[in-house]
């Protein structure tokens, strides 16, 4: 079972494999930042990964076109930004994302 580790609220918790982060943030019991709520659209859900993007999916068609919206593509790929609720894990990751909290 994957596990991801959100900074820097310092929490680990459990995901299954093909969940998105976002999504197993939220079966965790925690609140991610969304004003879309988990459709792509608004990037308030944005993380920045900071070990284990290798099990992590391809960024999306979408998710890259949202992302590069408002900053440039060079800048989520250096700084491995991706959407919380598009991004889907295949194995363990650590998140970076202000925000975060128990509920
Ligand atoms: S929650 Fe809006 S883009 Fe992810």
């Amino acid at each position: 079972m994957p596990k991801i580790r959100i900074l820097p609220l310092d929490r680990e918790i459990d995901a299954q494999a093909g969940q998105t982060i976002m999504a197993a943030a939220l079966a965790s019991g925690l609140y991610w930042p969304t004003t879309c709520g988990g459709q792509a659209i608004c990037t308030t859900c944005l993380c920045r990964i900071e070990a284990g993007a290798e099990n992590l999916d391809e960024i999306g068609r979408t998710e890259l076109k949202t992302m590069t919206e408002e900053r440039p593509e060079a800048m989520v790929r250096e700084n491995n930004l991706r959407l919380a609720c598009q991004a889907r894990v295949s194995g363990d990751v650590t998140v970076n994302k202000r925000g975060v909290k128990e509920e």
